[in-house]
């Protein structure tokens, strides 16, 4: 009994110690916040346990209303996840902006999520966002019926050969779908700016000014939208 006891003590006192340490590492400032390091082992297994457990409960909640994408709705979604997710998430065969490149926890390529993800949790992500992570919660601006179809879409990336992204984007920005349904009445030079983001890739390396700058005018672009609506 007395033993027994001793060992309830000492697992107590070990834990307060843990706790204590933990309080000190935060209070003193020394454990590393840039984006530019990584979390320590244990914090990342933390985080990442939590985000899987609770977007995959969350996301059983979730009524699933996939639409089946006919030509113009494809159209529409491809422009929807130009201006909206391509900043962040590199489309299907494209390489990743200078932002997505500088993100931690890193955008995620959707054309793998659509294979590890169910609909629901992918749409559950779209909608709510990650907090503390660059993934935005686009429920807040954006209605269901904007939402699903960029997930339908998502859904199809596997199955897009090379090139194909870029050719849908080419079609849509040709008969200006997008502008009215999703997004931009004004951000035309936006989205040039966007559908050149992802080729000078490389030559961007040292500037990351301009590109930031974009997303910024970009977000506003948006924002705008949805007052207008
Ligand atoms: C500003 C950057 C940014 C933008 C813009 C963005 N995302 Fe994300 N997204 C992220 C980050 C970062 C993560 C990873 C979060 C994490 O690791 O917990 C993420 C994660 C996701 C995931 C989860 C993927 C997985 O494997 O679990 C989905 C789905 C997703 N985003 C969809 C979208 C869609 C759809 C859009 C456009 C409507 C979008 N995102 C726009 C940064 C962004």
């Amino acid at each position: 009994m007395r033993a027994w006891w001793l060992a309830v003590k000492v697992l107590i006192a070990a834990l307060l110690l843990a706790m204590a340490g933990g309080v000190v590492v935060i209070y003193t400032g020394a454990y590393p916040v840039g984006a530019d390091e990584e979390h320590w082992p244990l914090t990342h297994q933390l985080l990442e346990t939590a985000r899987e457990r609770s977007v995959m409960r969350a996301a059983r909640k979730v009524d699933v209303r996939l639409p089946r994408l006919d030509e113009d709705a494809l159209l529409s979604a491809v422009a929807g996840f130009e201006d909206m997710c391509a900043g962040c998430h590199a489309p299907p065969g494209l390489s990743p902006t200078a932002l997505a490149r500088g993100l931690n926890p890193p955008a995620p390529y959707l054309a793998i999520a659509a294979r590890e993800r169910t609909a629901a949790e992918l749409y559950w992500v779209t909608r709510h966002g990650i907090r503390m992570t660059g993934m935005p919660a686009w429920g807040v601006t954006h209605s269901d019926d904007e939402l699903w179809p960029l997930i339908a879409l998502i859904l199809r990336f596997p199955e897009l050969g090379e090139g194909e992204y870029e050719g849908l984007l080419a079609t849509a920005r040709a008969a200006g779908v997008g502008h009215d349904h999703d997004h931009g009445h004004d951000d035309h030079d936006q989205e040039i700016d966007h559908a050149q983001d992802h080729r000078p890739r490389h030559e961007h390396e040292d500037k990351p000014a301009p590109d930031q700058e974009h997303d910024h005018e970009n977000e506003d672009g948006h924002r705008h939208d949805k007052h207008a609506h």
